[in-house]
């Protein structure tokens, strides 16, 4: 079996992370019951570019137990987990792709040997290995079913992509599913982004100035985590409806510039380029801490920070490289190489959470096969039910029951001549 993975030794840590993780995925290991009896992927190659964590590899394994014929490789080069990826190849026959730390070129290479596999479904997280695929490996087109899309970035560029008419093939958009957004985005990313800065540098929170970039579903989540350890918490918005939304959650909602001369930890999750830049830099205070979890390391303009400070950046701790600015000595420390901090310097977002998201992928591979003849070269949102049905699932699993309509309600709400 071919494969690229940092040390296969490392394969029994592995494996008992792998399964802790299994332990809080209860709905996924469900999907895994069914398609371990129903074989919906018989005879169909998958071809995932992914987080390679412990979460991940649930869901490898899931589809695995369905028939497919599985092969990963990492959705970013600071994101493996490598006892993940041996335990993977070692006792599970997976091919992976994927060492922490690769370069660009690396990275590149590796999914570009996940899709040597000739994938029937790709699942991307960011949208690389279907751009890749459109843009070099048409190839492989003829052969796909379809795909599935984890982020919020990926399914911007897949729309861009299907307004274009570039799609060659169908692409269920997992992150548009309230089970994944409501939840992975916000909680997942909430907790994980803390759990990454404060990994990197044992800072404390309380009594900080924390600057928020962002207000969406993932920046909200950072935004209540920082204020629940105490931090005073600044947002910025470009989107005049989220900046009101974030005052009227209770926080200070200001322009970049001016958030830049007081904050002390600053994250980005906008999905944009360069949100914090030059200018910003100039007037930080020294010792801030710049950090991003949004999925591209676009979000802080490292060539900028580069030119303003005096000789480039020192490694200070793990995960931490130190800025000092030639205009005023001020010390700026990036992040986990402004990569997603999460899963740079933690372990990502917690297996309960992806439990939800992993499960919204099982069903959208699923979908693609039952709906095979009938879907369009477009994006398509998970169906309604599907999200109820995970739902529920998860509250089964935590033993929290719900109330059902009588009888009398449902056509209460079914009239319209009932009124004053
Ligand atoms: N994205 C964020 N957290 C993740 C995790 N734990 N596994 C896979 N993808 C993720």
């Amino acid at each position: 079996m071919d494969f690229d993975i940092k040390n296969i030794d490392l394969a029994p840590g592995g494996r008992h992370r792998i399964e802790w993780a299994e332990q809080e995925m209860p709905v996924l290991r469900g999907i895994q019951q069914q398609f371990t009896s129903d074989r919906p992927f018989a005879g169909l190659r998958i071809s995932a570019c992914m987080h390679v964590t412990t979460e991940t590899a649930n869901l490898m394994v899931s589809l695995q137990a369905g028939g497919a014929d599985v092969v990963l490789s990492a959705s970013n080069p600071l994101s493996t987990q490598d006892d993940v990826a041996a335990s993977l190849v070692s006792h599970y026959e997976i091919p992976v792709y994927a060492i922490k730390g690769e370069d660009n070129e690396t990275y590149f290479k590796h999914l570009n040997a996940a899709l040597d596999h000739n994938p029937h479904i790709v699942m991307d997280d960011g949208a690389d290995l279907v751009s890749t695929i459109h843009k070099s490996r048409r190839n492989l087109i003829d052969n796909m079913i379809g795909g599935t899309e984890e982020t919020t970035t990926g399914i911007i560029r897949l729309r861009a992509m299907a307004a274009d008419g570039a799609l060659q093939f169908p692409m269920m958009a997992v992150n548009d599913a309230l089970t994944k957004h409501m939840f992975d985005n916000r909680y997942g990313t909430g907790q994980s982004t803390i759990d990454g800065i404060v990994r990197a540098t044992n800072v404390l929170v309380a009594g900080k100035n924390v600057v928020v970039a962002g207000y969406g579903w993932c920046s909200r989540g950072i935004a209540m985590r920082a204020r629940g350890l105490g931090g005073n918490v600044i947002v910025t918005e470009i989107d005049p409806l989220k900046a009101l939304e974030a005052v009227m959650d209770g926080y200070r909602v200001m322009p970049m510039m001016e958030a830049a001369a007081i904050g002390d930890i600053f994250v980005s999750a906008t999905g944009d380029i360069h949100v914090f830049d030059e200018h910003h830099f100039m007037a930080m205070k020294d010792g801030a801490l710049l950090s991003n979890s949004g999925h591209f390391d676009v979000e802080i303009n490292k060539p900028a920070l580069e030119k303003l400070s005096t000789n480039g950046p020192k490694r200070v701790r793990p995960f931490v490289e130190q800025y000092t600015m030639k205009h005023n000595g001020h010390r700026l420390n990036l992040l986990g190489e402004g990569r997603l901090i999460n899963l740079a310097a933690a372990e990502g977002h917690p297996a309960s959470v992806m439990d939800m998201s992993f499960a919204g992928q099982a069903m959208a591979a699923k979908y693609l096969i039952d709906n095979k003849d009938k879907l369009e070269n477009r994006v398509y949102t998970i169906p309604q039910e599907v999200d109820q049905e995970i739902a529920r699932i998860k509250l089964d699993a935590m033993g929290i029951y719900i109330d059902t309509l009588t009888a009398e309600q449902v056509a209460y709400l079914n009239s319209w001549e009932e009124g004053t």
